[in-house]
């Protein structure tokens, strides 16, 4: 079983990025804690960024055949992206919806997901310790629907 963890724009910055809002960990930190909980729990975790939103749509296309669930922190493509909304609902795989920051609780902009209504749940708010409730909720979830 494996299952791929997907980042959006701008999440390359974490740790200098507005750390107010998203705290100082960088995402090579969180990679690392991904590989590590992964390990423990002898599953495969494949960790990626991209800016740009046609690859992470290559991407969730090829998903399908190579990985059992998609975590995706999509950033700003969570609000604008129909093209990756559309992409999600095209394959077979199990998304979950990730934020570091609760989405909900900061400008209007940001409360609208386009990723929400083809994702199985959403986690947001509690910084990077929501991407080890990410892969908690994915594992808990195949192992109930596959
Ligand atoms: C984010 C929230 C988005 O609104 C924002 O555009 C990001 C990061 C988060 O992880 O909190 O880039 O997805």
């Amino acid at each position: 079983k494996s299952i791929l963890v997907l980042n959006g724009p701008n999440l390359n910055l974490l740790g200098l990025r507005q750390p107010d809002v998203y705290g100082t960990v960088t995402l090579d930190n969180i990679k690392a804690q991904c590989e590590t909980k992964a390990h423990d729990l002898k599953i495969g975790l494949e960790f990626l960024q991209s800016n740009d939103e046609g690859a992470l749509i290559d991407r969730i296309h090829k998903a399908s055949a190579s990985h059992a669930g998609i975590i995706l922190n999509a950033g700003a493509y969570t609000h604008t992206s129909i093209a990756l909304m559309d992409a999600i609902a095209s394959v077979n795989v199990p998304v979950i919806e990730l934020h570091l920051s609760n989405i909900h609780a900061r400008e209007e902009f940001r409360k609208t997901s386009y990723i929400a209504p083809v994702a199985i749940g959403q986690i947001c708010g509690f910084g990077a310790y929501g991407y080890s409730l990410a892969i908690d909720a994915l594992l808990s979830y195949l192992e109930q629907n596959t």
